[in-house]
């Protein structure tokens, strides 16, 4: 398994591979979900702002000087079941202050949740994880936490969070954030898959990683032959925990004509670390019109031949449409299908000045691929962009 092409009849394989998982996984790591993502950023009152305002997300948490704490600063936003913590140094000696200065703004920590930390982080370190923080008990009046993390691609990391006999507002040494300031949320509902970009010929020392200290099976790989253009390529596997919750696809650049939009991610990052967040809506008509309202940029949308082909790739799995093409259209909204159903989806661009980290926006009709028939038309756009910027 997970060795596909990205045509429909290896696609019902992938379909396959994933029940395989759901029933053979190994056992060693459960994980519940994603417990929360952390930003380190340079200005983490402003990020907030930003992802209040153009992404719809709610104030839930702080951690500053008011709090006791003198060293750093956390905002914690909540959007449904996603929580974001945005984190900046207050002072030069911080090592946030070094992760920002090499990285830019960007993803620090993925943090998972599990039911019993202690037992995450021992059996992913005698796998051979590097730890990052020993198991730690932190505790107030509305309970405790525990926490532990190990080591992944680049300076990233994984935290496991066990929150069980816990129910303050997000954890403790955090205080509840009320704001005057409130806008709506854009619909936006879960982490449906984070991608982690890697350098030259480092995609499977890191798909191994995931399978041996993880517990992950890859379950779906596209090479540089799918994953091309006219000028650039890439290569990705997309690796799955056992119930499928967590989907971390890891890409790596492969040769062009001209350089790969990883290779500018890596060049920019100055090292591997996350591509981009996709997160899920169960309505991308609304949220998308509406983000695009508040001032969220998306890539280029694909030319009109794109739009023309989409009821008939649609009708070759026997799956109709349920919004209005046109309006899908208008928004640059993207349609891919499986045997299964069709996914919606759109990309932003970098939400920072270098050109590294982004966001995914995904609707799921049933398909439970990434939108492999939509790689020519994005990477497309990816170039205009690329080209744009003096970096293809
Ligand atoms: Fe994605």
């Amino acid at each position: 398994m997970g060795k596909t092409n990205t045509d429909s009849k290896e696609i019902k394989n992938i379909d396959y591979g994933l029940e395989k998982i759901f029933e053979g996984a190994q056992d060693f790591l459960p994980l519940l979900g994603t417990d929360y993502v952390e930003l380190y950023v340079g200005n983490a009152k402003q990020a907030a702002h930003f992802y209040k305002t153009a992404f719809g997300f709610q104030s839930i948490a702080y951690r500053g000087l008011e709090t006791g704490s003198t060293d750093s600063v956390s905002y914690v936003l909540k959007q449904d079941k996603i929580r974001l913590v945005l984190t900046t140094p207050l002072n030069s000696s911080s090592p946030i202050n070094d992760h920002i200065v090499k990285h830019g703004d960007g993803v620090k920590v993925i943090a998972l949740w599990v039911d019993d930390c202690r037992s995450a982080y021992e059996e992913t370190t005698k796998r051979g994880a590097k730890s990052f923080m020993e198991p730690t008990v932190e505790k107030d009046e509305h309970g405790e936490i525990i926490r532990a993390g190990i080591h992944t691609y680049g300076e990233t990391v994984h935290v496991f969070v066990e929150r069980k006999n816990y129910n303050g507002i997000f954890l403790p040494g955090f205080v509840e954030w009320k704001s005057d300031y409130n806008p709506e949320p854009v619909g936006l509902k879960y982490i449906d898959h984070m991608v982690g970009n890697v350098g030259w010929n480092e995609m499977d020392v890191w798909v191994k990683w995931y399978e041996d200290v993880m517990g992950f099976e890859n379950f779906l790989s596209f090479d540089d032959k799918q994953i091309t253009t006219e000028y650039s390529a890439l290569m990705s596997k997309v690796m799955s925990n056992g119930n499928g919750r967590i989907k971390f696809p890891i890409n790596e650049p492969a040769e062009g004509k001209k350089k790969s939009q990883i290779e500018e991610y890596l060049d920019f990052y100055e090292g591997p670390g996350v591509q981009h967040i996709a997160v899920a809506t169960n309505d991308i008509l609304t949220t998308i019109s509406e983000m695009r309202k508040r001032g969220v940029e998306f890539l280029s949308t694909p030319p009109n031949e794109y739009y023309n082909a989409v009821p008939g790739r649609l009708l070759a799995h026997n799956h109709k449409l349920n919004e209005d093409i046109e309006q899908l259209k208008a928004l640059g909204i993207m349609i891919d299908a499986d045997e299964e159903g069709y996914l919606l989806q759109i990309f932003t661009k970098p939400i920072e000045d270098r050109p590294t980290l982004f966001f995914e926006i995904i609707q799921r009709m049933g398909a439970r691929g990434f939108g492999a028939g939509n790689f020519k038309a994005l990477f497309e756009s990816i170039e205009r962009e690329q080209e744009n910027r003096g970096t293809l």
